[in-house]
């Protein structure tokens, strides 16, 4: 197995570090630079059409974000939305912008669950034809060989509640056809499409005290142990962290813990999603950003402690393109924005944005 340590992940990116052409806008150095002064990044996940329409967004993408990813673009649904037939305009439109900007991408995501074509959910478990995912895999492998930062092979395989002995997601159009085996056969069709972007299985709600977290870090650790015994080509470990401030308990402990453990693979891992969903928090929006705030705060002080972790990468910059305010479980029914990223609606620094700043600012080199 070819372990990538976080030295060599950020001698990659050692741009990033200086860049006196991100200081001194919009009131000082963007995340991006105070994260790489320590050797970490920062970035965000981004929509093209927002990069295109929204002048200021832009502005704030390039001043703030050091690694960019997309939110929806290269998925599948987007990437191969009739059989055989590919769009990589979205995709490309970020990658350009990244260029421009002195900035890295990485790929999001290969195998999902979800947002998968609807050609792909009707023909796939009739057919239970594996080039139906490897040849995907080469396709987009192909394309973007060697110009990201990392891929995400797999994403969110892991879920207790289907009753798999393993923890494994059986309500998952990949299971259904191929049972766990789809897990390594996507990784050995990247290995082999792109010989060295670093490969990345990225999992999500591992950070929680509460009872559900434990039998999904359990799991996750579990599959892990098994891909490496059986020297699948996996290099690191996204750890979403998508936190809920007013949902769910967190402690240090548990969240070093495991940390540690993943570490303990030789992995590095990369905060992949961060957002903090502010619902069932106080009325007033003050008091929900001081908890945004300190969660962040808690949370990336813990992260940042260790060698293993590369950065954080947020799901969105600013409050004005959030999922969260998309999402039934997460979005205020009054139309307000939820307030779970660095920048607010109107781009201005929140609280949040603060914390991560000294947490980047303290974080071990
Ligand atoms: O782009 C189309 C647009 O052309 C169309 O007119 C419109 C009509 O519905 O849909 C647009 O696509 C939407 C897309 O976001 C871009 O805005 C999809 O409907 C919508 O389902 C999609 O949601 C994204 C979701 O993943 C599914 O891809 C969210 O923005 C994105 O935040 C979310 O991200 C996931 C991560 O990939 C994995 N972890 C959890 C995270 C949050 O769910």
């Amino acid at each position: 197995m070819l372990n990538i340590d976080r030295r060599t992940f950020l001698a990659m990116s050692a741009a990033l570090c200086a860049s006196p052409a991100w200081s001194a806008q919009s009131g000082g150095d963007g995340l991006r630079v105070r994260a790489a002064r320590n050797h970490r990044l920062y970035g965000t996940s981004v929509d093209s059409r927002n990069l295109k329409a929204d002048p200021r967004f832009a502005q704030a993408v390039a001043t703030e974000a050091g690694i960019l990813v997309a939110e929806s673009e290269t998925k599948r649904k987007a990437m191969e939305p009739a059989k055989g037939q590919y769009y990589f305009g979205g995709t490309d439109a970020i990658l350009n912008f990244a260029h421009s900007n002195t900035q890295l991408m990485r790929g999001h995501t290969m195998v999902w669950h979800e947002a998968n074509p609807a050609w792909l959910e009707a023909e796939l478990p009739v057919s239970k034809d594996e080039r139906l995912l490897t040849d995907y895999i080469a396709k987009v492998a192909g394309r973007y060989k060697g110009q990201f930062q990392s891929w995400d092979v797999v994403n969110e395989v892991i879920e207790p509640k289907d009753g798999h002995p393993l923890g494994l997601r059986t309500n998952s159009i990949w299971y259904e056809a191929f049972g766990e085996s789809y897990i390594e056969t996507a990784f050995h069709a990247a290995r082999e499409a792109d010989p060295k972007t670093p490969l990345f299985y990225n999992e999500t709600n591992l950070e929680g005290d509460d009872a559900w977290f434990e039998p999904r870090r359990t799991a996750t650790l579990k599959l892990i142990e098994r891909l490496l015994a059986r020297n699948v080509p996996l290099q690191g470990f996204g750890m979403q962290s998508h936190l809920k401030a007013f949902r769910s308990k967190y402690s240090e402990a548990v969240i070093s813990k495991f940390l540690d453990e993943i570490a303990a693979f030789g992995l590095p891992i990369l905060i992949t999603e961060f957002d903090v969903a502010d619902i069932r928090g106080p009325a007033d929006p003050a008091q929900r950003d001081t908890a945004v705030a300190d969660l962040t705060r808690m949370f990336l002080d813990v992260a940042f402690s260790k060698k293993a972790v590369l950065g954080c990468i947020t799901w969105g910059l600013t409050d004005k393109y959030s999922w969260l305010s998309l999402t039934p479980a997460y979005k205020w029914s009054d139309g307000q924005l939820s307030r779970g990223l660095p920048l607010d609606g109107d781009f201005n620094r929140k609280p949040m944005w603060t914390a991560m700043a000294s947490c980047f600012d303290k974080s071990q080199a």
